[in-house]
């Protein structure tokens, strides 16, 4: 096959930040997805309805002329969020989900969550209103080895919610564990995950041997080989509980390249190619557009895009940085040469 042409994708997990790196990376999101939902971990963060309007209000100011672009806001959970607030901004038809940070889990996380029990009246009504919640699927606690955080986080603490709140729609995001496949499937239709686009690429010896690789740093951190093809099984199958969330999550070198660095994989550019490569490479290519265009919109009740993409099998050459008034942001390289581009 040398030319593919797909539902136009949308992003189902994606950092778009504020000021002068939104300015630098919306364009690359906008140029492939035709909507994304937009992360709220913003300093400080994206928590009322009034703050998710504004933001929103932002991002379409930044949109350059002539792209097209719809940002799917979400609202940043915390211990004082009010649910008359929750059911606001589903009226208001701007915000499509709230997200659930575990307090410390990462990037600007720190207003997140650690007793879980002051959420339930929040859960409740989402349940109601049938709001979803994103969710950060990691536990915090130093006793727990960080390639266990989101195996524990699903018997710890997701399955509890998930029987307490019976009905309440859930996105296990950026899911890095064969154990959370395997939950997934296990689950009625009112579960769903998203998978990264660099979790299908790389495994934790990427990160680690030979030399420490800042730019493979991520959060959830990746996990070993066999984690990694049934995160690859998963996203080739095609089963509608499975769409891509990039969690394209950009940092400036200056914040990666540092004794303590910053998580974070900017995958923007060149996430499309990448997957097209992927799921050719698993002999699954009729599938990639149930992962990147089909299956997020059903889960979240949302028409599927009326435009299209073409990939075709040609070179993609994507640029190392992308330069922003706060200096340069390394793009993920997969290691290999990618030859499907976006036209
Ligand atoms: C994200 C970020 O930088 O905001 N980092 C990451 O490694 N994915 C936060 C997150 O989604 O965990
Ligand atoms: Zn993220």
């Amino acid at each position: 096959m040398t030319a593919l042409t797909i539902t136009r994708p949308d992003d189902w997990h994606l950092h778009l930040r504020d000021g002068a790196m939104m300015r630098a990376v919306l364009p690359y999101s906008a140029q492939h997805f035709a909507r994304a939902i937009i992360m709220p971990n913003l300093e400080p963060p994206v928590v009322t309805l009034a703050q998710a309007t504004e933001y929103r209000d932002r991002i379409m100011a930044a949109l350059p002329d002539g792209m097209k672009f719809t940002p799917l806001m979400t609202l940043y959970l915390t211990e004082k969020t009010d649910p008359d607030d929750v059911t606001a901004a589903h009226n208001s038809g701007l915000v499509k989900a709230v997200k659930l940070y575990p307090a410390g889990a990462t990037t600007n996380s720190n207003s997140g969550v650690s007793k879980f029990d002051t959420i339930r009246p929040t859960l409740e009504r989402m349940a109601e209103i049938g709001l979803p919640l994103c969710v950060h699927g990691e536990v915090t606690q130093n006793d727990v080895d960080i390639f266990d955080r989101e195996a524990v986080f699903i018997e710890r603490v997701l399955d509890p919610i998930r029987q307490k709140t019976k009905g309440l729609r859930v996105i296990m995001e950026h899911i890095t564990t064969k154990d959370a496949v395997d939950y997934a499937r296990a689950q009625d239709e009112t579960l769903a995950a998203t998978i990264t686009t660099h979790h299908l690429v790389i495994n934790r010896n990427h990160i680690l041997a030979g030399g420490i690789k800042p730019h493979f740093y991520c959060l959830p951190v990746a996990k070993r080989e066999e984690h990694r093809l049934a995160l690859r099984t998963a996203a080739t199958s095609g089963e509608p509980r499975f769409f891509l969330g990039t969690d394209s999550a950009p940092h400036t070198d200056a914040n990666k390249l540092l004794p303590c660095g910053c998580a974070g994989c900017f995958t923007a550019p060149n996430t499309m190619p990448i997957l097209a490569q992927i799921f050719e490479d698993d002999n699954a290519l009729d599938k990639l557009e149930h992962f990147t265009s089909l299956n997020g919109p059903k889960f979240y009740g949302l028409p599927v895009n009326k435009e299209k993409m073409t990939l075709t099998k040609k070179p993609m050459q994507f640029p190392s940085h992308v330069n922003t008034d706060d200096g340069p942001i390394t793009v993920f390289d997969p290691g290999y040469d990618l030859h499907w581009s976006v036209i």
